[in-house]
């Protein structure tokens, strides 16, 4: 993590919660696909203790909380764990708000969570085999981390363009940045191989893959672009910890 991922952030979290008005009842994986209500990685929650990476404003924490979990939600933004805060005394449920790097699991014992779970943060992590270590080390064996993020092919659309247009090459490797509302964010590209093999070495098998269509409902969401369509915009991995 840089400081600058968390004051980005904290100076974008007013307007993106806005935006997104984000759903409490069921953990989200990302704009305009379903939620996990239709897709069913994470199994009976009931009882269980979840570990949610880059929260945000804490609804999937939220949505777990509600479907009977101890969840704890980390997060860099102080802004974005005060919108949490505010969301979970208005939802009426608890959720341990930890601010913290999510490579920095320290205050967790070890084999102690049975689910980890992150929607859209990775890409803002360089450094993710370090992250899945962390997370590795918390997680009791056999249990998932199930993860979203940009899918790696959709880091080549060019998004400011009015039809979809291939605008980078796939072999770019280099951090982007994308700029909203003024607010310069830095992005990593983490590709297939990088991922799997990042996973693979810290001891975790892949056991789900999913890369979502667009639902056909409208509204869409303030993310949407026509090359959504033909591109998937997001990936969605599970992979169960191995023994150490
Ligand atoms: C796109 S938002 C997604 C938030 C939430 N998961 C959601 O779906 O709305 C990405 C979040 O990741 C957080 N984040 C980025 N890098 C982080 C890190 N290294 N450790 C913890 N949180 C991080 C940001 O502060 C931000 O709240």
């Amino acid at each position: 993590m840089t400081n600058d991922t968390a004051s980005a952030w904290d100076r974008f979290s007013e307007e993106y919660q806005r935006r997104s008005a984000l759903p409490t009842d069921s953990a989200h994986y990302g704009p305009d696909i379903p939620t996990e209500s239709t897709f069913r990685l994470l199994g009976d929650l009931k009882g269980k203790r979840v570990l949610e990476l880059g929260c945000g404003g804490a609804q999937c924490s939220i949505a777990f909380a509600k479907a009977g979990a101890a969840a704890i939600g980390v997060d860099t933004s102080p802004a974005q764990l005060a919108f949490a805060q505010q969301l979970c005394s208005a939802s009426e449920v608890k959720v341990e708000l930890r601010h913290a790097d999510m490579a920095e699991l320290a205050f967790l014992r070890a084999d102690s969570v049975d689910v980890a779970f992150s929607a859209y943060a990775f890409q803002y992590v360089e450094d993710l085999s370090r992250v899945f270590r962390q997370v590795h080390r918390v997680l009791k064996i056999g249990s998932p981390l199930v993860f979203s993020l940009p899918h790696p092919s959709w880091w080549m659309i060019a998004e400011d363009q009015p039809d979809p247009t291939i605008g980078h090459s796939y072999f770019e490797r280099q951090p982007s940045s994308v700029v909203w509302e003024g607010v310069d964010f830095t992005v990593y590209r983490h590709s297939f191989s990088d991922l799997y093999g990042a996973l693979t070495r810290a001891s975790y098998r892949v056991d789900v893959i999913l890369e979502p269509a667009p639902v056909s409902s409208s509204p869409r969401s303030w993310m949407w672009n026509d090359a959504m369509e033909f591109v998937p915009r997001t990936l969605i991995v599970r992979a169960r910890k191995e023994g150490n």
